[in-house]
């Protein structure tokens, strides 16, 4: 047993995606969420700027007693995630991936469609998953950052978010994709948009769910869970940064999240 805080960053809101399948799944466990929100969008910086990022934030997640790390940010998952493991090999940490593996084993049409951000797209994780679970279907990367701020500014479905998802996705349509995956976290709250964009006939993937079940797998293995609570309804606390203006938007995270979150300053 452990009751030290899970500890999740990502370059912004996008995070809280999976935050929020984690607290469905053990919502016992207390939370250290960190969003980059200064320096956001990671999606157009070089690989050694998010790795040093990464490092950063998780040192400070670290310090405040983060007894695992949940990288909830796909681009830092693919620049960072090796290099963090080999700078704290005693921390165990969970990232994203994109979830191309359950998008190609269900294609029909044999196309796949990928959101998600250059950086992503440019990494090796990309190019490995890839090569070892698209055999024979056509995966269509489209990389969207524009959307990235639209998440950040609470614009899930406005006249520009829409028209955004129809420059991005429209082609990948008309290429007779069947599934679309979303290889950004920030990408989850703009599902309900996304659905009605693609239409009944294509399936949105969000590999949150998954990472969420890996994250409690860890953390059950490695005798890292919290005590059971005194009551059936008993939450662990959320404790929340942000390097941005935690005064910006303050009601926007709850919102997302559909529970009370607030932001301070590191
Ligand atoms: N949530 C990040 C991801 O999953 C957003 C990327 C960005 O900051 O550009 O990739």
């Amino acid at each position: 047993m452990n009751n030290d805080p899970i500890g999740i960053f990502d370059s912004g809101l996008g995070g809280l995606s999976v935050l929020k399948e984690i607290r469905k799944l053990t919502p016992v466990e207390s939370i250290l969420y960190y969003a980059d929100q200064d320096r956001v969008p990671y999606g157009p910086r070089p690989k050694e700027e998010i790795q040093k990022f990464s490092d950063e934030i998780t040192r400070f997640l670290l310090e405040h007693g983060a007894k695992i790390i949940v990288v909830a940010c796909n681009t830092a998952s693919a620049a960072a995630l090796e290099s963090l493991r080999q700078t704290f090999p005693h921390i165990p940490f969970v990232g994203m991936e994109p979830a191309i593996k359950p998008a190609a084993e269900k294609t029909k049409t044999g196309a796949i469609g990928v959101i998600a951000t250059q950086a992503t797209f440019e990494s090796e994780r990309f190019a490995r998953v890839v090569d070892r679970f698209a055999k024979g279907v056509r995966v269509l990367a489209q990389p969207s950052p524009d959307l990235v701020i639209q998440v950040e500014k609470g614009e899930f479905d406005t006249p520009r978010t829409r028209e955004m998802l129809h420059h991005y996705l429209d082609p990948l349509l008309a290429d007779g994709i069947d599934s679309i995956v979303l290889g950004c976290t920030h990408y989850s709250f703009l599902a309900k948009a996304i659905g009605e964009v693609v239409g009944d006939t294509v399936e949105i993937v969000d590999p949150a769910p998954a990472v969420a079940k890996q994250v409690k797998r860890v953390i059950d293995q490695q005798g890292l869970a919290a005590s059971a609570p005194l009551t059936s309804n008993l939450k662990g606390a959320i404790t929340a940064y942000t390097s941005g203006d935690p005064s910006d938007k303050a009601d926007l995270p709850t919102q997302m999240l559909g529970e009370s979150i607030h932001f301070r300053k590191p």
